[in-house]
């Protein structure tokens, strides 16, 4: 590991077959290798993964899964699932993994060590909490302070306290009660929670404010909101009854006014995008029931043990994140696209973009050098059917290659309806296109000025995910399966995948720009671009008083 990444045998090794396999077109791997479904898919538990219409032979492989041993890959996950503290810059373990560890049968999970102690009964102990907690207010046992049964959810939070929860949320909606609302607010734009509390009654809603620090600045403002809308509608004794919160930061929530019972806890060792199995589940588990949520941790767990133990070359997570390096690195492609073909899927997007990008998003290594080589891709995507009609002309026609992933259920629940047909052929149909393209020859009728504009050149790589169902067990494998991902990912490049630093320089700066918006204090010394939004704002704001 301290030789640097680009002088390493496996990595030469990969840039000189690389040049070989740029000469190559899918077609015509897919012509002479009859069996690339078969040689280059994979499945575990309920997801199935084809990774054949890629540009990459056996060899490929071979190269690839050799750069992974090299760079030690078996060695961090198994420090990762161990306890260590893997997180060097913030000296922190990193066990979104123990969340949704569980015994084999009726025997309890193997202990997880942190500093030498135990995590799991704490996680044990919170789930049971919470389990307890939504069957009362689901039940109607616990109520608002008029005694009036809760009929909306509405979590506060932002970033990983919202994306995730929003994104289970939205794709267990088959599992969500018709007398349940649930609701996400994240923006301090008064505009998203005015609407939504416009929706709600006061007496019967309950909010949730995830915050691992509870000190997020948008989330305490649009806190701040809920709790003033509670106190004028009910009074200032209804706080108890109205909010829940998931923190580390108990101090913050007593102050707050909401009682311990109410209070569930994070550990700093899970990363805001690493905690949708954590408390930070909350809204889920609410609206959709604690069944629903434990599923979706069993399904996590079940992924979690396939990267745990199977051999590189057959790992699904490391193979997508190998695939993901040969992209951006052997090939320079600036982003990769994930592209649902399922409506209740159409918020990961969302949610892997943080994952990933806030990851492995990283100028240096783990020594603090700076990197040699391409690190996390640009993640971008949308609801595949929509975005077919908008931004798919780039993915197929532009010089620039976007590897995609699509991601589809092969049922919507337990049954199959009509509307997969169209759905999944147009999903297998891109990934067709994408990778065949069309010639000028096979263009029939076409004038001959027209034809450059409606060749395709195709060989472009995607990967497809097939989801057996939209469940909460598939869900589950899904989210680990990028987690995992995004974490090779980041021991190939020789990042630290799990702080975030580069999101604080704004986040001070923002805070000495308020009081100067708010006409609390004048701006001080600012370079004149600043200075001209903060008086070019000031005015607008004046000229409206
Ligand atoms: O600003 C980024 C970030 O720290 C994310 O990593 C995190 O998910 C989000 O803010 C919210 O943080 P908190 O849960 O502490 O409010």
């Amino acid at each position: 590991m301290n030789v640097p990444l680009k002088d390493t045998a496996e990595w030469q090794a990969l840039n000189a077959h690389a040049k070989v396999m740029a000469g190559k077109h899918m077609r015509d791997l897919f012509a002479g290798e009859p069996n690339r479904f078969a040689d280059f898919s994979m499945r575990d538990g309920q997801v199935l993964l084809d990774y054949s219409k890629n540009r990459i032979g056996a060899d490929t492989v071979r190269l690839l899964t050799a750069l992974a041993a090299a760079r030690g890959v078996d060695a961090a996950r198994k420090d990762m699932f161990s306890g260590k503290k893997i997180n060097t810059t913030e000296h922190r373990a990193v066990l979104h993994t123990a969340l949704r560890n569980r015994g084999v049968g009726a025997a309890p999970p193997h202990p997880v060590l942190v500093d030498g102690i135990d995590v799991m009964p704490d996680i044990l102990h919170t789930l049971s909490r919470l389990r307890e907690f939504s069957e009362r207010v689901r039940s109607g046992t616990w109520t608002g302070s008029t005694g009036k049964k809760i009929q909306h959810i509405v979590n506060i939070g932002i970033g990983g306290s919202h994306l995730g929860p929003m994104f289970v949320a939205d794709a267990l909606k088959g599992y969500q009660r018709a007398d349940l609302s649930v609701a996400f607010v994240s923006n301090p734009d008064r505009a998203q929670i005015d609407d939504v509390l416009k929706t709600c009654d006061p007496a019967a809603t309950l909010f949730t404010i995830a915050s691992k620090t509870f000190s997020t600045a948008e989330t305490t403002a649009n806190a701040a909101i809920a709790r003033a809308w509670i106190a004028n509608a009910l009074g200032e004794q209804a706080i108890a009854n109205h909010f829940a919160a998931v923190s580390t930061n108990h101090h913050a929530t007593t102050e707050f006014g909401i009682p311990a019972e109410s209070v569930f806890p994070m550990w700093d060792w899970v990363g805001g995008r690493y905690s949708v199995c954590s408390a930070i589940g909350l809204p889920v588990i609410l609206a959709c029931g604690f069944e629903a949520f434990d599923q979706l941790l069993a399904g996590a767990h079940a992924m979690d043990r396939h990267f745990e133990t199977a051999p590189l070359e057959y790992n699904m997570p490391v193979m997508l994140a190998l695939l993901g390096v040969w992209y951006a690195d052997f090939f320079d492609a600036p982003a990769t696209a994930i592209l649902p073909y399922d409506h209740r899927l159409r918020l990961l997007p969302f949610h892997i973009q943080q994952v990933d990008m806030e990851s492995n998003g990283k100028g240096v290594t783990l020594a603090g050098q700076p990197v040699e080589t391409n690190t996390g891709p640009i993640v971008f995507g949308g609801g595949g059917s929509d975005s077919q009609h908008s931004f798919f002309q780039l993915l197929h026609q532009s010089p620039r290659l976007i590897p995609c992933d699509f991601i589809a259920a092969l049922s919507s629940g337990d049954d199959f309806d009509d509307s997969r047909d169209l759905l999944l052929a147009n999903c297998f149909a891109q990934t067709e296109a994408l990778m065949k393209g069309r010639t000028a020859a096979e263009l029939h009728g076409v004038p001959d000025n027209l034809k450059p504009h409606r060749v395709f050149p195709g060989n472009r790589p995607s990967n497809t995910l097939l989801l057996d169902s939209l469940n909460p067990f598939a869900l589950g494998q899904l989210i680990a399966l990028y987690e995992h991902k995004v974490f090779v990912q980041g021991v190939i490049w020789g990042v630290n995948s799990f702080d975030q630093w580069g999101v604080e320089l704004g986040k001070e700066l923002a805070k000495s720009l308020q009081p100067a918006l708010a006409g609390e204090t004048p701006l001080g010394p600012r370079d004149s671009s600043t200075a001209g939004l903060v008086a070019a704002y000031l005015e607008a704001k004046g000229a409206s008083v």
